[in-house]
């Protein structure tokens, strides 16, 4: 065996290990936290028709259900909002705010959206039974994605009580980019929310953080926030801050001089 031979044999070898050693480049892909198992587009849509078949009443939050309807409106009439008014109550669930508002909204109109139908049709039932001679106009819509089959600039008063404690920030961003369309100039957007700093929400946010991310979006789940979060995602969103009423402090007065609050925080922004 001449030099050469020998050469030719040891760069084949040098080559096919080589081969062996070195892949060839694969993009990196970042996968979602659902890894194979993907959410569906509709999230928050089936989770809540689940949730809305399983719980039907007790669904919408802790609480005396008639008293947190009650401290709703209370806030929104504290707010501003008028006989004739035109409220859009998004998330409006079994109706626990409407059967107060409906009555009360007489020359008004109320609009309710819900992204889960049995939800929806719940508070269809109940807003019968309880608007007696209001002459408010009642429209009940299933929420698809952030669109509203709401005319622009027709909405005074928007609210959205313990929607967002279910959303993540980024999603809350969606909806308040929205909502620009349909508020009129002047109209207020009024939100709850849970800042981590409430001694109510750290026991929610810790049974939260007790579940890996699979499991904690295989139901409603509940969302903390900060105030400065919520200030940032809404000045993102081109609104500003009117108030904050804290929810460790009485937020609404009732007709009989009552104060009293939801344990959530509020916020009110315009634009
Ligand atoms: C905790 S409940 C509160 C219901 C009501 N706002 C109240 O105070 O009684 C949350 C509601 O928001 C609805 N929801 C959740 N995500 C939604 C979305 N993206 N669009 C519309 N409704 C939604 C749920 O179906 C549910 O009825």
């Amino acid at each position: 065996m001449n030099a050469v031979t020998l050469l030719r044999g040891l760069f084949r070898r040098v080559r096919r290990i080589a081969r062996a050693t070195v892949r060839p480049a694969v993009p990196t892909v970042l996968t979602d936290a659902h890894g194979s198992n993907p959410p569906p587009r509709d999230t928050y849509a089936s989770l809540y028709e689940q949730h809305a078949r399983s719980t039907g009443d007790d669904g919408v939050g802790g609480g005396d259900y008639d008293v947190m309807g009650e401290i709703e409106l209370d806030v929104l009439r504290g707010e501003g909002l008028l006989p004739s008014s035109t409220l859009l109550d998004f998330g409006c669930g079994n109706g626990r705010l409407a059967v107060h508002a409906v009555p009360y909204l007489d020359g008004g109109s109320y609009i309710g959206t819900d992204i889960a139908p049995t939800f929806l049709q719940a508070a269809r039932h109940r807003i019968e039974a309880a608007r007696g001679a209001s002459s408010c106009t009642v429209r009940l819509l299933q929420q698809h994605g952030e669109q509203f089959d709401v005319a622009d600039r027709s909405v005074d008063m928007l609210c959205a009580f313990s929607v967002f404690t279910h959303m993540e920030a980024e999603d809350m961003y969606r909806y308040l980019v929205q909502f620009k369309r349909i508020i009129r100039p002047g109209g207020k957007v009024i939100i709850s929310c849970l800042p981590l700093r409430l001694l109510d929400a750290q026991p929610i946010f810790l049974a939260e953080a007790a579940l890996d991310p699979v499991a904690r979006w295989q139901r409603v789940r509940n969302v903390v926030t900060s105030e400065d979060l919520v200030e940032r995602i809404a000045a993102l969103a081109d609104w500003q801050v009117v108030k904050w009423l804290p929810g460790d402090e009485g937020q609404a007065s009732s007709h009989d001089g009552q104060v009293r609050g939801l344990g959530q925080s509020i916020v009110v922004l315009t634009r």
